[in-house]
């Protein structure tokens, strides 16, 4: 599965959402996560994000991810279209530890 990981914290561009097959992104308050019992492992959103925040769970030191993205799509709701991301995302963009600092 693919997972989404730190540097989408208030990036959240969501050009992920529109080219999912399976619809399998859902939405917090400041990033998206993929429900990675939906995930078809396509690949095609990874090199839409422009933060590189999707990447393959296959990458090791990603199990804390892998939870936060399956805990989280049970609860956020699905998202499938892509929205104005926040005006100030370029600022996040890179930003180290945004989990421990922004997370919502
Ligand atoms: Fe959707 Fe494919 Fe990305 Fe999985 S890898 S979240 S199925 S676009
Ligand atoms: Fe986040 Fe990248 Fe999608 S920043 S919302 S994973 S396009």
């Amino acid at each position: 599965t693919y997972i989404v990981t730190d540097n989408c914290i208030k990036c959240k561009y969501m050009d992920c959402v529109e080219v999912c097959p399976v619809d399998c992104f859902y939405e917090g308050e400041n990033m998206l996560v993929i429900h990675p019992d939906e995930c078809i492992d396509c690949g095609v959103c990874e090199p839409e994000c422009p933060a590189e925040a999707i990447v393959p769970d296959t990458e090791p030191g990603l199990e804390s991810w892998l939870e936060l993205n399956t805990k989280f799509a049970e609860v956020w709701p699905n998202i499938t279209e892509k929205r104005e991301p926040p005006a100030d995302a370029a600022k996040f963009d890179g930003e180290k530890g945004k989990l421990e600092k922004y997370f919502s």
